[in-house]
């Protein structure tokens, strides 16, 4: 029995999260390894509709564990609001059904703050981040200076880390002529949020091989996609963490070996948030109608979504970097009633034609796509439950996507609801 990873194959909202909360019926574990409360998530179950942005998409199912991987950026002030309000929503979370990886790194308010005024400053170049403070955090991570959430069990340790983070971030600060950093208000933070988010503290790594020990099925949900994988996505509109699948051992504790079979989540069109190359981006009435009848707007910053064709040059790229297995086209319904449908197939660059996009940022803004036609389909597929509900010039659409991608379609979903999902082989069998 495969465990399974559940990865993005765009830039993002995919349906990421309406599927986990499928699969996880199937797991006993759902684990976050990565990014933060960048992530937004809606899940659909009997009209009911929750979103979610660092918890994991498992949490409405009594009777799971989730768990916060050490690879993620957690913000308790934020992860505490989330518990808030889906309690609000009648899902008790208890320290018994999630529990935080003790050496995850903290988001601190001065992260958000550096985020937002960084993105001030570069003005028309700016990434578009979400201004949650991921990069700024995921930074201090890496330059070892960061708070994780097992030092705000040790005071010692907690002041020594304030004052390194402090001689960095207001040299910056000052450097900017913006106020500085209160060392006395950051601690007070601090030893308020303590108490109410340590109870969440776990040794994760030591919980995940204990699971994997009694045979549990575990479920690895990533947020964002490969398109925004910060090695192998749009560079420099990224994010801040590696999104592919490779990630999800190192990001909560576990060997490449527990990752099993990796699903990658993949929208029937294309669309993305923020700033950066897309070359399928469609700027007429149909990226328009496609975004009305997708509701694309982000789900943490309330934006409106870039829409385009399907690329299948980039979701190959991504079946082939995060080493997917098979995927779960989502969306499918939203190109109902669209009379011709386009597919990306390759792109043209400087007279040639290639079958990958390029890691230059020049390269990546001029790559023009060579686009497949199709016939569409004027019947609703929105809420087919079989495959036989399918028409047949949709079906062709799917397998043609099967073909240039080099990865089968292996879950179908027609709606935002958890049981408008067709299953053709499921991804636990490996
Ligand atoms: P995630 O970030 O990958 O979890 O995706 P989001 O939740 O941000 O965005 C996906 C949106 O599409 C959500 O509003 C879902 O409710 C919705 N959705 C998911 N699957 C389908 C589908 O098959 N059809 C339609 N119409 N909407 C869907
Ligand atoms: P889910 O999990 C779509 C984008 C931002 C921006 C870039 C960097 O819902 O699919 P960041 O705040 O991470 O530094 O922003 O990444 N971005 C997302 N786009 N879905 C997401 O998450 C995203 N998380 C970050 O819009 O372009
Ligand atoms: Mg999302």
């Amino acid at each position: 029995m495969a465990n399974v990873a559940v990865v993005g194959s765009q830039w993002g909202d995919e349906g990421k999260g309406k599927i986990v909360d499928w699969l996880s019926s199937r797991a006993d574990v759902i684990v976050r390894f990565q990014g933060g409360h960048n992530a937004g998530h809606t899940l659909v179950i009997n009209g009911v509709t929750y979103k979610l942005s660092l918890l994991p998409s498992g949490v409405v199912r009594p009777g799971k564990l989730s768990v916060i991987g050490n690879g993620v950026v957690v913000d308790p002030w934020a992860l505490l609001r989330e518990i808030e309000n889906i309690a609000a929503q009648g899902v008790q979370i208890t320290p018994e059904s999630l529990i935080v990886a003790e050496n995850a790194t903290l988001i601190l308010p001065l992260h958000s703050a550096v985020d937002k005024a960084r993105e001030e400053a570069r003005g028309a170049g700016k990434i578009g981040t979400t201004g949650r403070g991921i990069g700024p955090a995921y930074e201090d991570k890496v330059a070892r200076r960061a708070i994780r959430l097992c030092d705000l069990a040790d005071e010692a340790v907690l002041e020594h880390k304030v004052d390194q983070l402090l001689f960095h971030h207001n040299a910056l600060l000052r450097g900017l002529n913006a106020p500085e950093i209160d060392r006395a208000e950051l601690l007070a933070q601090l030893r308020e949020i303590a108490p109410r988010i340590l109870p969440y503290s776990a040794v994760v790594w030591q919980r995940l091989e204990e699971a994997r020990a009694q045979g549990k099925r575990i479920l690895f949900e990533g947020a964002q996609g490969a398109m925004l994988d910060v090695d192998h996505g749009t560079y420099p509109f990224v994010t801040s963490s590696n999104t592919v699948s490779g990630n999800a051992a190192a990001g909560s504790g576990m060997g490449p070996g527990a990752v099993g079979h990796v699903l990658g989540i993949t929208k029937a069109y294309t669309t993305r948030v923020g700033s950066g190359p897309f070359p399928t981006e469609l700027f007429d009435d149909i990226g328009e109608l496609i975004g009305a009848k997708g509701k694309e707007f982000g789900v943490v910053t309330g934006r409106k979504r870039r829409c385009g064709w399907f690329d299948a040059v980039l979701v190959r790229q991504a079946v082939k970097v995060g080493g997917i297995d098979g995927i779960a086209l989502t969306k499918l319904d939203v190109l109902d009633g669209i009379e011709e449908l386009k597919v990306c197939t390759g792109y043209r660059y400087k007279g040639e034609v290639i079958h990958h996009l390029p890691a230059g940022q020049t390269a990546q803004a001029e790559v023009e796509p060579i686009y497949e036609t199709f016939q569409g389909w004027t019947e609703s597929t929105y809420g087919a439950r079989s495959w036989a509900d399918l028409p047949a010039t949709a079906i062709k659409y799917i397998r043609r996507i099967e073909e240039l991608i080099e990865a089968p379609v292996t879950l179908l979903s027609t709606s935002p609801e958890r049981d408008d999902t067709i299953l053709m082989r499921d991804p636990f069998q490996g």
